[in-house]
């Protein structure tokens, strides 16, 4: 069992390093998973602005949006894009044939948003479709894909997120995702572009993810989430079950995309909360959350502006971590950060009962390596606890409540070492 878990995960590593090699779409974009707020997930498809003033998707919502971000240290701590997701659209083009937002409920247009998101020092996200019609049956950009870019470059877009409903064929989609990056590339403007590309093509034939990464900034390949643990939980599955597959076409540039964080909204237990913030840093996953951050509560802001967590994500090395394995209901993740650190995250997958006791056998992590010599380990949530210089062989007991997630942070450190640093943070 030991030697099995051990070698088989020296062997995913190196496979890993192996491929991550491969090329990332060239806009210079994405050099760590992009962060931000996304509409969809909280607020779908709301265009009745005459009974839900306050939730309507309207210009309205995303002033006010970056307004809180930016008052409310959502930019300090690293959010940065304001997105707006389906339904902002007029039910037609115009008469020259360029896209329109719906004019009641943007009045001023999009590229004054944009202009009054970038005077807050923030950026603005737009969504758009593949197809023929979005998702919800707005006008699609087949056929149009260099005057949508245009459009969106001339309105000082910052990030397209295209989705892929009522595409034609396999080979049409990939057409299309291909044909918008270059028509973005060709406006000279630099925009983050957010593909659905796998997510719809993966039920007709194996994406190739080192050609998706040649085109995109990130890519979905899994269905929405969905404000419950079992939508967290099915993501997290898909994830493992999928990740020889997708963990190597992760890197600088290009990122598997999970979907939004749904912490603060109305399903997630505080654990629960805590599970879907641990993994999706261990995943590298963009972080945009899709929640009221007009009247959101102080742990669950605390949670999303935590910023070792954060650091976790943003890790500049951009190593995907990935599940190293699955026993007694319990799952053990790690991710490689820079400085030769790791990430670990052991979940609780079992739904009734108490906190349930993990030991921790720092021989595991990285294939036993990082922590040859001892390891410096910090215990980042569900709160933060210095657990100290830890010898190779150190078993460390932890209590993972039932959903709930355990989140260390371990620094290679020899205990000569570690001393000095302990003596010199004395002086
Ligand atoms: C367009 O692509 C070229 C070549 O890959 C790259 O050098 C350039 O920075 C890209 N420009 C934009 C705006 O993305
Ligand atoms: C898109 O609409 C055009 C014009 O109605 C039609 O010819 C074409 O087949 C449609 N394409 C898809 C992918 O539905
Ligand atoms: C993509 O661009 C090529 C070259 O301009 C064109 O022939 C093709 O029809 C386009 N495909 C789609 C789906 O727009
Ligand atoms: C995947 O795409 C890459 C880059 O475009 C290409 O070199 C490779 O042959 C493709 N792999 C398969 C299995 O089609």
């Amino acid at each position: 069992m030991v030697m099995g878990v051990d070698k088989g995960a020296s062997l995913l590593w190196l496979s890993f390093l192996f491929m991550s090699g491969s090329r990332a779409l060239d806009n210079g974009l994405a050099l760590t998973p992009t962060m931000g707020w996304l509409h969809w997930e909280r607020f779908t498809c709301n265009t009745d602005c005459s009974k839900d003033p306050f939730n309507c998707i309207s210009e309205q919502l995303f002033m006010q949006m970056a307004d809180v971000m930016v008052a409310e240290g959502w930019k300090e701590a690293g959010y940065e894009f304001v997105c707006i997701d389906d339904c902002w659209l007029d039910s037609t083009r115009g008469k020259d044939g360029r896209l329109r937002p719906h004019p009641l409920r943007f009045p001023r247009g999009i590229r004054k948003l944009a202009d009054y998101v970038h005077s807050k020092g923030l950026k603005l996200g737009i969504y758009q479709d593949v197809g023929n019609l979005t998702c919800a049956g707005f006008p699609g950009s087949l056929g149009h894909y260099e005057e949508d870019a245009q459009t969106f470059a001339d309105w000082g877009i910052d990030l397209l997120k295209f989705d892929g409903c009522n595409f034609g064929t396999v080979e049409l989609l990939a057409e299309g995702y291909k044909n918008m990056s270059r028509a973005l590339n060709n406006t000279g403007k630099h925009i983050v572009y957010s593909c659905e590309w796998p997510l719809y093509e993966k039920d007709f034939q194996k994406p190739n993810y080192t050609e998706i990464r040649k085109y995109c900034n990130h890519w979905r390949n899994y269905g929405d989430v969905y404000d419950s643990w079992s939508s967290i939980k099915s993501i997290i599955d898909w994830t493992a079950d999928h990740q020889d597959l997708i963990v190597p076409a992760a890197g600088p540039g290009g990122w598997n995309d999970p979907d939004m964080l749904v912490i603060g909204d109305f399903g997630l237990s505080r654990d629960q909360q805590i599970t879907q913030m641990a993994l999706w840093a261990i995943m590298a996953a963009p972080l945009l959350m899709s929640n009221d951050l007009r009247m959101i509560d102080a742990q669950s802001k605390a949670l999303l502006q935590n910023r070792e967590v954060i650091a976790i994500n943003q890790d500049p090395l951009g190593f995907q971590g990935q599940r190293l394995y699955k026993m007694d209901e319990f799952e053990l993740w790690e991710r490689p950060l820079s400085n030769a650190s790791f990430a670990a995250a052991v979940v609780n997958r079992r739904e009734i009962g108490s906190p349930r006791a993990f030991r921790l056998q720092l021989f595991f992590i990285g294939g036993g390596s990082p922590c040859k010599k001892g390891c410096i380990v910090t215990q980042i949530l569900p709160f933060r606890n210095h657990l100290g210089w830890q010898k190779p062989d150190s078993v460390i007991p932890l209590s993972v409540n039932p959903t709930g997630t355990v989140l260390l942070k371990l620094l290679p450190s020899s205990k000569l070492s570690h001393n000095v640093l302990e003596y010199s943070s004395i002086l």
